[in-house]
């Protein structure tokens, strides 16, 4: 049984927060950011939208284009490290909104890599034939935890979810290959601190540069296929300099390289789900196109999969 994407959707909060409008806040500029980054503007939650609002809106989003119902659901997997409390969990919150009378729910923490953890950790229940369909969402509401004094930090996160439907597909397409790792001595790089984020950038850069594009070169071999053959590359969008090192590392042209970082920042799990939401409804990913998917984040963490789409 081979387990594959049979839907997917997004939710962005309809404030947009401009590179000028951070020129009021901090001392930082547009040319700054969008130089080092890629980033032109970010989108910010609203004080009574929470992170399971955000993903309530991505998960009925994903739903629909499985059309999948709520009590058809076996397991609800969440990624995000900005729960709207620690319990209980978002993910729990969402089985009742949806009305998933049969499904488990969990929350997983793995930062920005948090979605690559929950699509793996969906390949696994789907191939054992354990579970049918698992809905996996990537949410987060950074701003919460951003501390809007810093510049070094406040420029570079945004609000939103993602998330996808997984389920059965035929043997030959679906996630043909994964890598997840971990490396918690280089946490202190990216870690939650009195309520905010501290980041040393340049030391996250460093692991990220080296990181994305290896374990993308990694999926794409331990799937029998040539780095060239890669149609679409979904990175995590934190910064265009690290995305377009993994885009080069596999010899791709850089329309085959999915970019949103300029709308919406970094919104850390929901950024892949996103971008992969929209490069489906934008006509960028058609059957039998082989997919690479590519994050990392605080703990530090990294996933990938090589995925032959369609169901
Ligand atoms: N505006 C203007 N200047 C700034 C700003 C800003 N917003 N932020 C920092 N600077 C200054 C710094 O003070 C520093 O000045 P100094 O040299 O006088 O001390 C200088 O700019 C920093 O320059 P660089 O270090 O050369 O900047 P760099 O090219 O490394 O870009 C950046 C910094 C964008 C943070 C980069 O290091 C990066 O993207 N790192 C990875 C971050 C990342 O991906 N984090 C998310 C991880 S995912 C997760 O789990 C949340």
């Amino acid at each position: 049984m081979k387990a594959g994407i049979i839907g997917t959707g997004h939710y962005a909060p309809e404030k947009v927060l401009t590179n000028a409008d951070l020129e009021k806040i901090v001392d930082t500029s547009d040319e700054w950011i969008r130089t080092r980054t890629g980033i032109e503007e970010r989108r910010i939650a609203s004080d009574n939208e929470d992170t399971s609002d955000l993903a309530y809106m991505a998960a009925c989003n994903a739903l629909e284009e499985a059309g999948i119902k709520g009590e058809e659901l076996d397991l609800i997997l969440v990624a995000t490290v900005t729960p709207d409390q620690s319990f209980p969990t978002v993910s729990c919150k969402l089985q009742d909104r949806l009305g998933a009378t049969h499904a488990a729910a969990m929350d997983i923490s793995a930062a920005c890599a948090g979605f690559m953890y929950g699509l793996i950790t969906a390949k696994q229940f789907i191939e054992t034939g354990a579970y049918k369909y698992v809905l996996i969402i990537g949410a987060d509401k950074l701003s919460k935890i951003t501390d809007w004094t810093d510049r070094n930090t406040c420029v570079l996160f945004g609000d939103g979810a993602g998330a996808a439907v997984m389920g059965p597909v035929s043997e030959e397409r679906g996630i043909l290959s994964f890598e997840l790792g971990s490396d918690g001595s280089g946490g202190k790089h990216l870690a939650e601190e009195n309520n905010h984020i501290e980041m040393n950038g340049r030391e996250v850069f460093k692991f990220a540069v080296r990181q994305m594009p290896e374990s993308s070169v990694h999926v794409v071999e331990k799937a029998g296929y040539a780095k060239e053959d890669v149609d679409y590359l979904i990175p995590h969008q934190a910064n265009i300099r690290i995305m377009e090192a993994a885009r080069q590392r596999l010899g791709i042209p850089e329309d085959r390289l999915a970019v949103n970082v300029n709308k919406y920042g970094n919104t850390s799990a929901a950024s892949i789900p996103i971008a992969l939401s929209e490069s489906v409804k934008n006509g960028k990913i058609n059957d039998d196109n082989l997919i690479v998917l590519v994050g990392f984040g605080g703990g530090l963490t990294w996933g990938a999969v090589a995925i032959k789409w369609g169901r």
